[in-house]
């Protein structure tokens, strides 16, 4: 037996690590700039830097003659490309075109215009005349993440993913980006909060003993979003056999945003400013009234000036503007001083801090409460946004700790890590909000259409319409937590619908589509028909458990009705005598709570980990654990409960205390009825998610555009590698001239110069739009009598040297067969000569090749190649080596002894044979040669006594 502190360590190592993923990608999509961060096995967590080594990447792709790029390769060609190169495309996903979120775009300049489209059900955009969902765009950028990532090294293909969304995501949103993930081919393990990654980042490392207040402000380049946090640790067993130690943990408490307003909001000002002040200049010198802003490119040079005026006047109090040639030949030149660009943004400075007041209402704390503040995201550096953060929050230090760009990225890897089973780091619980409030609204099934018309009406729920069964719940409430669950119960005998929906609330965003999912719940009046048939009583108690994952998606996860029957059962108890009939009764009472209870208990556990493990985020961990429990176990207790009729089983037949061993007692015990109901899902609404038909059209389509981008790769390389020969033959024409000029006529020469220039030519011209198969035939017609003539120049000085090493490994054979005369004596004369009258037929072989190649002519194909030399030996050695394995004679010896000696004898010849056919089997020239020099040494010392050893040293 193993002491038993070992097992821990034993049981870690038994993990099958290897097998599961060895990396994760932790993706923070902002609006502009996309991060990847990356957690691999014995690896920090680290950014991923792209093809250009920077550590963010554009979220863009520029769609250019049926190909695309992305990144640096994309932004640096939009101030000339502005309508082949969409941008920002995850503000649009689960959006409609009059989402705020979108219609603020159009303020920003935009150089698209998202259109809704019936029968993707969202918004798209035109490229070029080819529709785009901004699932397929996101998939698009997210789908370079992965090769980004390839790129920077991971050579195993990367899948699972944790993906930051924004706070205010509504489900619409969070379904579109995990449709783009599914697009991109990457697992999802979970989404993140942009807030709560980048607080999950900070607190790695903390273990606060005494709960810590933290608030989060982010500003980024699209929107605002403040978090309150409350770091704290508690103690937690890591496994069954660890000591239970303390671990860091937070949860968000609430969480205030302002969707519309970030860092573009101040360049769109600029932006405008600029243009403003172009077009005076503009339309005075042209005498005309035109505006700058109608053109795209001129507005994309300015857009780039706008940023870099914002990042200077951070730290500078004024901007000399100069745009070369914006447009129309005209310069723009001007000077921008930071007061005036306060003055220009001043009432969106002043929404800066608001976000921060609904954080602190949603978490319920007070600002007295707060203990530090952290900022991140770009455009908090804005001195302006800071000054108001520092007022709203009472002059407190604002805290800079985090790296402001990469803490989500990171966060969201580190999440990852925290998930997934595959990989063992410090845990960091973690819980998170909810900030919407969801609702069902319950009806008949079959009335389902009718209940809609009353609805649209303003009748629904009213009193009077007594006859419609319907019903109205609150299932998650703003700030609840994510990953709790709620059951609603209630007693039916007819089938149901179930329509999950937003309710308008302050903190729903503006154009949120109510509708989340309808379900359709079927079975119910089956259900109730079979057990009326059986003869019970009442209606069926149906239940449904909703459940808000830990990535923010409400759905309905478990719908059954249940039933249950009184049935009066006989059953044998044992009996002892008069004190152990007190006891039995004491037993058998209890039977009807207890037995009950626990297995109720035992049954809500098992859903709750078969869940867990359903759960797409699987993220059970991640939740605190006082966190937890709170919320289910409150939701169990705000069930539906009007007509759940409590009968307890009355108390009767008392037993009557005998005699023997064991008797029948009569007992009332409840048999329940469960059934599974039968739920069909679908949406309603302008913005739905995708359908399985628009997820094979739309995936077609990428797989389409990534055959594309191959076939250009591999054009662009039959393209480089057909230069690259032009300069070839030039190089090698001149660099090895004298070599050359003795296997090639001047016409050979002259025609080779001339196929290079032709090509040169062919490039620039026809070539320019050629296609890969012309180019791959171009090169072939290119390459083919060059390589002729650079052979040949090669094998004048190969041959000789091979031919050389042949004699010399020949002369080597006659030695060795002049050494056996002596040494082994055992080996006949007529096989020696037999191995001799090869070599003299090698060496006649050279012979007539080397005189057949003199007499030929130097400038078409060489008579022999120095490849077919080694081989000329390949007869000889085999028989040397079949005959080093000829047995010795025995020696008069001991019987013992010999009989010993012999079977290490034959190991041995095995050995030595297998050896033997590799080294000779090997195809390259010149290894195959020194091999066998080798390979007869080898042979050679072992055949011989150890007396010769001194000899052998001389080959
Ligand atoms: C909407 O999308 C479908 C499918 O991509 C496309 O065939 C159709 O032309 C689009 N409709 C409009 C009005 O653009
Ligand atoms: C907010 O906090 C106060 C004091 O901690 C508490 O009394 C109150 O019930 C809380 N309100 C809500 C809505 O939770
Ligand atoms: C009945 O059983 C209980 C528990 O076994 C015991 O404490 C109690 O004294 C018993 N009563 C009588 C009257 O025997
Ligand atoms: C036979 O073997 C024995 C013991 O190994 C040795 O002493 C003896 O000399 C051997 N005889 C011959 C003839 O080699």
């Amino acid at each position: 037996m193993k002491p038993p502190s070992l097992l821990p360590a034993l049981l870690l190592g038994a993990l099958p690590l290897q097998s599961l993923s060895k990396a994760i990608l932790g993706v923070d999509l902002g609006s502009l700039y996309m991060k990847v961060a990356l957690v691999q096995r014995n690896s920090p967590l680290e950014i991923v830097t792209n093809l250009h080594s920077k550590r963010k990447t554009e979220q863009m792709v520029l769609f250019d003659q049926g190909s695309r790029f992305y990144g640096a390769d994309a932004s640096s060609l939009m101030a000339r490309k502005p309508h082949l190169t969409p941008s920002q495309m995850s503000v649009l996903l689960g959006r409609n075109a009059d989402h705020p979120s979108v219609r603020v775009l159009k303020e920003r300049h935009y150089h698209f215009d998202p259109q809704y489209n019936e029968t993707r059900s969202g918004v798209c955009l035109t490229v070029d005349g080819e529709e785009f969902t901004p699932e397929e765009l996101v998939a698009m950028v997210l789908s370079h993440a992965k090769d980004i990532t390839a790129a920077y090294g991971v050579t195993s293909p990367v899948k699972d993913c944790v993906l930051t969304v924004p706070a205010f995501y509504t489900q619409h949103e969070r379904r579109a980006i995990l449709d783009a993930a599914e697009l991109a081919e990457l697992n999802v393990l979970a989404l993140i909060n942009e807030n709560s990654a980048a607080a999950l980042h900070f607190g790695i490392d903390r273990n606060d003993k005494d709960p810590l207040h933290y608030l989060f402000y982010n500003m980024g380049a699209g929107s605002v979003q403040v978090s309150v946090v409350r770091y704290h640790s508690y103690m937690r067993k890591e496994s069954k056999f660890a000591k239970e130690k303390s671990v860091g943990s937070f949860e968000v408490l609430g969480s205030g945003w302002d969707a519309t307003l970030g860092g573009a909001s101040f360049d769109a000002r600029l932006v405008d400013y600029m243009a403003e002040e172009f077009n005076k200049l503009w339309n005075e010198k042209r005498g005309h009234t035109k505006d700058v802003r109608e053109v795209p490119r001129a507005m994309a040079k300015l857009m780039i000036q706008a940023n870099k005026i914002k990042h200077v006047l951070s730290a500078n109090s004024d901007f000399p503007i100069f745009v070369d040639a914006l447009h129309d030949d005209i310069n723009y030149q001007s000077h921008i001083s930071r007061a005036k660009f306060e003055e220009i943004c001043h009432d969106l400075l002043d929404r800066a801090a608001v976000p921060i007041g609904n954080a602190l209402k949603m978490a319920n704390i007070t600002l007295e409460e707060l203990d530090a503040i952290e900022m991140i995201g770009g455009a908090m550096r804005v001195p302006k946004v800071q000054e108001a953060v520092q007022k709203a929050v009472g002059g407190m230090e604002l805290g800079m700790h985090l790296n402001s760009d990469e803490s989500m990225a990171l966060g969201a890897a580190f999440h990852g890590a925290n998930v997934s089973t595959s990989f063992k780091v410090r845990h960091v619980g973690m819980s998170d909000v909810n900030p919407f409030v969801v609702a069902v609204d319950l009806m008949e099934l079959e009335k389902k259409d009718a209940t809609e018309e009353k609805k649209k009406k303003g009748l629904f729920g009213k009193k009077k319409d007594g006859d419609d069964w319907n019903k109205h719940a609150t299932i998650f409430k703003i700030g609840s937590k994510l990953g709790g669950k709620k059951t609603i119960a209630f007693s039916m005998d007819k089938d149901v619908h179930v329509q999950m929906s937003y309710e308008e609330s302050e903190t729903l965003p503006e154009g949120t589509g109510l509708s989340i999912e309808q379900y359709d719940v079927a079975g119910v009046a089956e259900f109730a028909k079979e057990m009326k048939d059986k003869g019970l009583d009442g209606m069926p108690k149906v239940s449904l458990q909703f459940e808000m994952s830990t990535s923010g998606i409400t759905q309905l996860i478990k719908a059954e009705a249940v039933m249950e029957e009184t049935v009066i059962v006989e059953e044998e108890v044992e009996v002892e005598d008069e004190e152990g009939n007190n006891a039995t009764d004491a037993n058998a009472e209890s039977t009807d709570d207890k037995k009950e209870e626990p297995k109720e208990e035992k049954k809500e556990e098992e859903t709750k980990s078969e869940e867990a493990n359903a759960d797409e985020s699987k993220s059970e961990d991640a939740k605190t654990d006082e966190a937890k429990s709170e919320d289910a176990a409150a939701d169990e207790k705000k069930t539906d409960e009007t007509s759940d009729e409590k009968k307890e089983g009355d108390e009767k037949k008392k037993e009557e205390p005998k005699k023997k061993k064991t008797k029948m007692v009569q007992k009332e015990k409840k048999k329940k009825h469960t059934r599974a109901l039968k739920v069909s899902i679908y949406h309603m609404g302008s913005v739905r998610p995708y359908t399985p038909a628009i997820m094979a059209e739309s995936k077609a389509k990428l797989d389409m555009l990534a055959q594309k981008d191959k076939e250009r790769m591999m054009l662009e390389e039959a393209k480089n590698n057909y230069e690259a020969y032009i300069y070839y033959i030039r190089n090698k024409l001149s660099d090895d001239e004298e070599t050359i000029n003795k296997v090639t006529s001047e016409e050979q020469r002259e025609a080779l110069l001339k196929s290079a220039e032709d090509a040169e030519e062919w490039m620039f011209d026809e070539g320019f739009n050629a296609d890969l198969e012309t180019y791959q035939n171009k090169y072939k017609e290119l390459s083919t009598p060059a390589e002729e003539a650079f052979f040949r120049a090669a094998e004048l000085n190969a041959r000789p040297k091979a031919i050389d090493a042949l004699t010399k490994k020949l002369d080597k054979v006659v030695e060795l067969m002049k050494k056996w005369e002596t040494t082994m004596e055992h080996i006949t004369e007529e096989e020696r000569k037999e191995v001799l009258h090869k070599v003299d037929e090698a060496k006649a072989w050279i012979e007539e090749k080397v005189k057949a190649q003199e007499d030929a002519d130097p400038t078409s194909e060489p008579v022999f190649k120095s490849e077919d030399v080694p081989g000329q030996t390949k007869k000889i050695e085999s028989i040397v080596s079949k005959l080093m394995k000829k047995p010795k004679p025995k020696p008069v010896k001991n019987e013992t002894e010999t009989e010993k000696n012999e079977t290490a004898d034959a190991t041995d010849a095995d050995t030595k044979k297998d050896e033997n056919d590799s080294s000779s089997e090997t195809a390259d020239g010149e290894t195959t040669e020194e091999k066998k020099e080798d390979t007869i040494e080898e042979k050679k010392d072992e055949a011989t006594d150890e007396k010769n050893e001194g000899e052998t040293d001389e080959l």
